[in-house]
């Protein structure tokens, strides 16, 4: 299965997502995790090879493709509706994710409606929703209103998400009390995909 995660703005939780969900989906078969945004992110976040699946950069990917039952896209920020068109024809599903913060969701509506006009397999994923607050509720009112396809499973707010990177890990390795809380969201959202 080829995964694109793709977002009009940046820091929605694209890296944090690709890099959970190809590590889900690691458990189950070969996956490969593409790196395709010029921030090399997910490629940093690999350096010290304690991630459990392989990360490529775009350029670096084209051999290693066919050796891999699932692969994983962490796309550029902002991408032109041509880039979008594109990930549409090559992935089974694109994956939207949005923070609960209002600007947020408001692109994340105009995305939906490029998708739609491109017939794209999509759905949207609220992440760093804080329980503490109202704002999860609030941005799933939204999701219904504007009729928007969207994960059953949130992605909660926790601190170990910002700090697995710098550890090189998931947050499935991070030793923090509520790690297990973040790593059963992703595979909630894993099992959503391909139970
Ligand atoms: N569920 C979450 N809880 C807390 N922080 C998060 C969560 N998801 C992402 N972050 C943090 O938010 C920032 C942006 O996330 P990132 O995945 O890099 O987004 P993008 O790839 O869209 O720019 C990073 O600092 C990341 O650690
Ligand atoms: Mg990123």
């Amino acid at each position: 299965m080829i995964i694109a995660i793709t977002a009009l703005k940046g820091g929605v939780g694209k890296t944090t997502t690709a890099v959970h969900l190809a590590a889900y989906l690691q458990e189950k078969a070969p996956t490969l995790l593409i790196d395709a945004d010029r921030n090399r992110s997910a490629l940093v976040w690999s350096k010290e090879d304690k991630l459990p699946f392989y990360v490529a950069s775009q350029a670096g990917s084209t051999s290693l493709v066919k050796k891999y039952t699932h692969i994983v896209i962490d796309t550029q920020a902002r991408p032109e509706i041509d880039d979008l068109k594109d990930l549409a024809t090559a992935s089974d599903l694109l994956i939207v994710p949005t923070t609960p913060n209002h600007l947020d969701l408001d692109t994340t509506a105009k995305t939906v409606e490029i998708l739609e006009s491109l017939n794209a397999n999509f759905k949207v994923l609220l992440t760093q929703v804080d329980s503490r607050t109202k704002s999860g509720r609030d941005a799933r009112e939204f999701i219904e209103e504007h009729k928007l396809p969207t994960f059953k499973t949130d992605i909660p707010h926790l601190v170990a998400f910002e700090r697995a990177p710098q550890k090189g890990v998931t947050i499935k390795e991070y030793p923090d009390p509520r790690s297990h809380v973040g790593w059963s969201s992703y595979v909630a959202v894993g099992r959503e995909i391909s139970p």
